[in-house]
């Protein structure tokens, strides 16, 4: 259950966000954030890769969301209105939780291979904030490549959260643990309010 600030629960209230999910470990925190999101009376669409799905089932975050899951491009029912293009339209905010060491690199190099890069791909990032959480292994985190994707995505407009330090899975200790569910909560109500500020400086 939620622990935070109300405030944070209200701002949530009524919006669109999407949820990404890839294949680490710490997926299954993912699930305590969907829950509060729709709690918080969010509309939650959750997206998945295909190795994500090893991890967390989709029956897990359909039933948490309320909402069906993406699990493939190619479910697509209506030919003139592509899911990953309906999906990413007239969003309010995407998290893409837990964000691979490979999902960096698909996104750092404009990839849409997979349920979560196509939609990502679709979001015009000029109107809706993407947050990416990512969640390694700290000698994967520490990867110059990661680091060097790290620097791209924030160059190219996403929102990248500081992972944690601490315990992994993995039993080492160190950097790159995903951030508790209630700091990945908080962190998509102040996306919205710095979105909102952005649009009333502009306005
Ligand atoms: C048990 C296990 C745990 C894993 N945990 C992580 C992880 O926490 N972070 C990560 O970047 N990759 C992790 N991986 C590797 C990814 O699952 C692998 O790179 C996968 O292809 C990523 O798929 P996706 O990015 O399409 O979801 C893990 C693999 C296994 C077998």
């Amino acid at each position: 259950m939620y622990q935070g600030n109300p405030d944070n629960l209200q701002a949530l209230q009524g919006r669109r966000i999407a949820v990404g999910v890839c294949a680490g470990i710490a997926s299954y925190k993912v699930c305590s954030v969907v829950s509060t999101l729709a709690q918080a009376g969010a509309e939650v669409t959750v997206a998945m890769t295909a190795d994500a799905q090893r991890f967390v089932t989709p029956l897990v975050f359909q039933s948490l969301a309320g909402r069906p899951v993406l699990t493939s491009p190619w479910d697509s029912a209506n030919p003139a209105d592509p899911q990953h293009i309906r999906a990413a339209a007239n969003l309010d905010l995407c998290l893409v939780a837990p964000c691979t060491m490979d999902m960096l690199a698909r996104l750092a190099t404009g990839r849409a291979d997979c349920m979560v890069s196509l939609l990502v791909a679709s979001i015009d990032r000029a109107r809706t904030k993407v947050l990416l959480a990512p969640s390694m292994n700290e000698t994967m985190w520490r990867q110059p490549s990661t680091q060097r994707n790290l620097a791209t995505l924030r160059a190219d407009g996403f929102v990248v959260l500081d992972p944690a330090s601490g315990w992994q899975a993995c039993r080492s200790i160190g950097p790159g643990r995903l951030p508790e569910p209630d700091q990945l909560v908080d962190a998509l109500a102040e996306a919205l309010r710095e979105a909102l500020r952005e649009a009333l400086r502009e306005a």
